[in-house]
Formats: structure tokens, C-alpha cells, sequence
């Protein structure tokens, strides 16, 4: 991210990561600082905004200048030069991530190529680019999204650096995440105001965000109840209008306890949830070769107030 403390690069040094992917100027000077302390050399590699727009939700955009991540073909030229020359820096890799959600190939191809020029000029002055670091991005499915094809993917990425001698990074969460896992969720009631039917559910927006952070649409589906569907907002119990899983979803009419599935909750999902409305997190299961296994338990209240400390109140 664009704003790395103190502890974590040290951490990363101390480590010995393959390299840190710097996203500021100020940030590379840091890390020389840090470097230096430690008595080591860093592995460093620019992000590079490559002002493309990755024609995605503007909130997952990164690859714009009006976006806040990685830093312009010139700054990125200016700091590798720098590092070049610094006894603690050593620049062996150049990163990009455009944005998430991507379903265009043409902006990711574009970004390569500008970044892949960018390496053949670092190369012709002697910085060594080793590392083509291609970030994430891949789009996956949640409605009828038409998605890219990874043998394309594969063939634009291979086409901007055959002449490059690197080795290919790649950190495709979402495309691994999120199709792999689902959320579930209980029916508390049934509600209608108006002409609006509501299903209340247990889950909320600190549960899942998606939906209410971008609109985010997520399928839902009831588990094993028939009848004639009729569209409903599915709510959680938050207060929050925007608390919402899904909008006009056709649904049968349901009962206390009925289960429902929100799927593609697999990325963006627990990651992203919160204590909101001191709501604990919910609990993980894994399935594996067809049997269950609870990998984080539920959150209890006492576990939500266990950093908690009181004040002293003795001076009143
Ligand atoms: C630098 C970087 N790499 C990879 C990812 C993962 O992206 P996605 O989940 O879309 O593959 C992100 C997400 O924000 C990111 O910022």
C-alpha cells in the first residue's frame, strides 16, 4: 500500500523479502533510512501509475494519476536512478496494478506495454529490471460479467516482455478469493412497508461490505424452499439504510431461521468486515475433500471488549 510504517519495513528487511514495491519518493527514502540502520540492502520496486483507465468501479481504479497509488513514468525514472545510486537501495523490479475487477483486456495490455518501454529505457542506462511485477486485476463472475480469458491475459503480458528477460509477478486475490467461498446467512422476518417487501437477515454490511461500499452486486439464494419467488431487498439489521446484501432479489416467501446464500463472498468479504454496531465477526468454515473444518471461530462479545481499558476515574 502507499503507506508503509516504520515497523512494517523493517519487518519486510529483517524478513528478506524478494523486494518492497515503493510508491512514493518519501517512501524510498525511508527505506534507504531503515535499510541502512539494519546494515542491509534493500530489493526495491517502483509502483508505476500509468495513468490508463482500467474502465472498472472508480473505487478500485488505482492506475490513474487522480488515483493515490504509485508514481508517474518520470518520477518512477527519477527514483530508480536514485536508488541506482544508493549503497542500501538495490531497484532489480518495476510493478503496476491498474485496478481490481478488471474485465477489459485493452487497459491491462496498455499498462504493459508503457511499463515494459519503461524497463528497456532502465535497462539501456544499467538498472537491471529483473521483476515485472503485474499486480492483480482479473475480474470474476458475479452476475453475467463477460470476464477475460487467462490465455489472453497470459498472451498480452507475454507479448509486451518477450524482449525483456524478466520474470513475471502476478497477485490475482480476487480471481483465487472470491468465487471460492460463500456467505450464509439466517432469515430473522419478513417485513413489508408499502408496496417494498424486506428480508431481514442476521448478516449486514459489516459482515459483507461489497454491496453497500460499491453496489455490489452479490447472487442470493434460499436453501431447499420452494414457492412463487417475488423480489425483496435483502437487509441486515445495522442502522444503516445502505445496510443491504442484495436489491429487488426473487425470493420465495421465507420463515424464521431459513438459510440464505450470498455467493462470491470468497474475497472482499471477511477480509473487509468490521465490528460495526459491536456486531462480532462471523465465524469461517473450510471444506476440503467434502469435509467441514472451523478455521475461525465466531466472535464473541467478550472477545470484541478484550482490548478494551477502563479509565481512572480516581481524580473525580
Ligand atoms: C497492489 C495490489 N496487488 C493485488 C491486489 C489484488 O487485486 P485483485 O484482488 O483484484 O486481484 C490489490 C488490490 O487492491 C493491490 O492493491
Amino acid at each position: 500500500g502507499v503507506g508503509k510504517r516504520d515497523e512494517e519495513i523493517r519487518e519486510a528487511l529483517k524478513e528478506d523479502i524478494l523486494l518492497l514495491n515503493l510508491e512514493s519518493e518519501a517512501e524510498m527514502k525511508r527505506v534507504a533510512i531503515i535499510a541502512e540502520e539494519l546494515g542491509v540492502e534493500a530489493r526495491i520496486s517502483i509502483r508505476v501509475n500509468p495513468n490508463v483507465d482500467p474502465q472498472t468501479h472508480p473505487y478500485i481504479s488505482t492506475g490513474l494519476h487522480e488515483n493515490k497509488f504509485g508514481v508517474s513514468i518520470d518520477t518512477a525514472k527519477r527514483m530508480y536512478i536514485y536508488a541506482k545510486k544508493s549503497p542500501h537501495l538495490n531497484p532489480i523490479g518495476v510493478h503496476f496494478h491498474i485496478g481490481s475487477q478488471l474485465t477489459e483486456l485493452s487497459p491491462i495490455s496498455e499498462a504493459c506495454e508503457i511499463v515494459a518501454d519503461l524497463v528497456r529505457s532502465l535497462k539501456a542506462i544499467d538498472i537491471d529490471i529483473k521483476f515485472f511485477d503485474i499486480g492483480g486485476g482479473l475480474g470474476v463472475v458475479y452476475d453475467n460479467e463477460v470476464t477475460i480469458k487467462t490465455s489472453e491475459y497470459a498472451r498480452v503480458i507475454s507479448k509486451a516482455t518477450k524482449d525483456l528477460d524478466v520474470t513475471i509477478l502476478m497477485e490475482p486475490g480476487r480471481y483465487m478469493m472470491a468465487n471460492s467461498g460463500i456467505f450464509l446467512t439466517r432469515v430473522l422476518y419478513e417485513k413489508q412497508n408499502g408496496d417494498k417487501r424486506f428480508v431481514i437477515v442476521d448478516g449486514a454490511m459489516n459482515d459483507l461490505l461489497r454491496p453497500s461500499l460499491y453496489g455490489a452486486y452479490h447472487k442470493i439464494e434460499a436453501v431447499q424452499k420452494d414457492g412463487e419467488k417475488t423480489p425483496a431487498d435483502v437487509v441486515g439489521p445495522v442502522c444503516e439504510s445502505g445496510d443491504f446484501l442484495g436489491k429487488d432479489v426473487e425470493l420465495p416467501l421465507l420463515d424464521n431461521n431459513d438459510i440464505l446464500i450470498v455467493h462470491s463472498a470468497g474475497a472482499y468479504g471477511f477480509t473487509m468486515s468490521s465490528n460495526y454496531n459491536t456486531r462480532g465477526k462471523v465465524a469461517e468454515v473450510a471444506i476440503l475433500d467434502g469435509k467441514d473444518y472451523l478455521i475461525r471461530q465466531r466472535e464473541s462479545f467478550e472477545d470484541q471488549i478484550r482490548l478494551e481499558e477502563a479509565c481512572d476515574t480516581s481524580w473525580l
